[in-house]
């Protein structure tokens, strides 16, 4: 298995964890093409996650645009609600076969941690999870499921109590467990092999999408966009269509405030390349080359780092990346409810929020995905507040 992509990549981790992560290595690549483990996940994908997800032709908004069809691939739709679940499934699947019967994970926006929790109960492996204090208060409801699940729950109070925080206590104590236990990664970050194994678990993404395309339109779509944080269900979008030079995908980063405040996350846009949690990649840093705060108003954007497939896909120029900021992601997510009946995850709702600004730009007959990679009921309360207080300052400025 090639651990870079072009330059980016690899695994700079500490002696100790070499062995495990060839072990991982070493057991995926076993499993990968066994018809056996194959047969058992698309099994679990379609029974308990509810696979194949709809794709869903926005009716009201592409006649309200008068340009391209634009569809909606329904990630909401899974049991738990998110894209995660996939992978977290899959790796669940893959731990039981490395006979490890504890599985640690990180969680930022809770979608990945309930997925965990789920997918451990379902298996009947014990189940522990990280995560960041601040988020832990944005997601409350996330927690609550994780607990109901049986998971054990870690609140990190260290750093900026996000993601990435989280990300660094779940590997502390995969080092220190390492014997009995698989980290179970959510994204397509991390030391190889795990952006390759979240790539390859999230692709039926856009496997789906692309049969699904073929069949109601007999054609490729021209564009397909999708949020990025890591990076897990823009790849599993994309991967399918890579080759397809035809087909326009855009990456969405989360811009926060604004490059011209102190609040921002997208590394694509704004980060240079580093070592940050195992891999070569871009990541956000400061003058003296530290890891760079982060902030957006969707947790699971509020990463300073990016899976290193992404950086390779920027530097050659095959994906486009661009951002969308805190308070463009919430009248989108409230344009979807409003228009179409559909409450989007407020990861989601950065790449709805630059899929409308693209179709303006396309014709009429073209053909627009975009990956609604969760559904936005954790985001609720967070972000009725936030659509309250966004109004009050657009009402005083006007
Ligand atoms: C609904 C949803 N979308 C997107 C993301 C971002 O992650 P990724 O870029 O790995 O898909 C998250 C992360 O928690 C999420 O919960």
């Amino acid at each position: 298995m090639e651990g870079f992509y072009g330059k980016y990549g690899g695994a700079y981790v500490a002696e100790t964890l070499i062995g495990n992560l060839e072990e991982l290595e070493r057991e995926y690549l076993k499993v990968k093409d066994d018809p056996d483990f194959r047969a058992e996940l698309a099994k679990l994908l379609k029974d308990f996650v509810g696979r194949p997800t709809p794709l869903t032709p926005l009716h009201a908004i592409s006649a309200e645009i008068g340009r391209p069809k634009i569809y909606l691939k329904r990630e909401d739709l899974t049991h738990t609600g998110a894209h995660k679940i996939n992978n977290a499934l899959a790796q669940a699947l893959l731990a039981k076969r490395m006979g490890k019967q504890r599985v640690v994970a990180e969680t930022g926006a809770g979608q990945h941690g309930v997925a965990v929790a789920t997918a451990c109960s379902l298996l009947g492996l014990d189940c522990v999870i990280y995560m960041g204090a601040v988020d832990a208060e944005r997601q409350a409801p996330n927690v609550q499921r994780m607990k109901l699940h049986g998971a054990e729950l870690h609140l990190v109070h260290t750093g900026q109590k996000t993601l990435k925080d989280a990300i660094s206590e779940a590997i502390r104590d995969w080092i220190t467990n390492v014997n009995d236990t698989h980290y179970l990664l959510g994204s397509a970050v991390g030391p190889h092999p795990f952006p390759n194994i979240v790539h390859d678990f999230q692709s039926v993404i856009g496997l789906e999408t692309r049969e699904q395309i073929l069949e109601q339109e007999g054609r490729l779509p021209d564009c397909i966009v999708a949020c990025v944080g890591g990076g897990s269900n823009a790849i599993g979008m994309f991967s399918p269509f890579l080759e397809d030079e035809e087909v326009r995908l855009i990456g969405v980063q989360a811009a926060g405030k604004g490059f011209d405040t102190d609040k921002y996350a997208g590394p694509l846009i704004k980060g240079r390349p580093g070592i940050f949690q195992g891999a070569h990649t871009y990541i956000l840093q400061n003058s003296d080359g530290q890891i760079g705060k982060s902030h957006s108003i969707a947790p699971g954007l509020d990463y300073p780092g990016v899976g290193p497939q992404h950086s390779y896909l920027k530097d050659i120029g095959r994906v486009e990346y661009t951002f969308i900021q805190d308070h463009e992601a919430l009248h989108a997510f409230e344009y979807l409810c409003h228009k179409e009946g559909i409450l989007p995850a407020l990861e989601s709702s950065h790449a709805v929020a630059y899929a409308l600004q693209v179709a303006a730009t396309m014709d009429e007959g073209q053909i627009l995905v975009v990956n609604l990679s969760g559904r936005g009921d954790k985001d609720l309360s967070q972000a009725i507040e936030a659509l309250a207080r966004l109004k009050e300052k657009e009402a005083s400025v006007s």
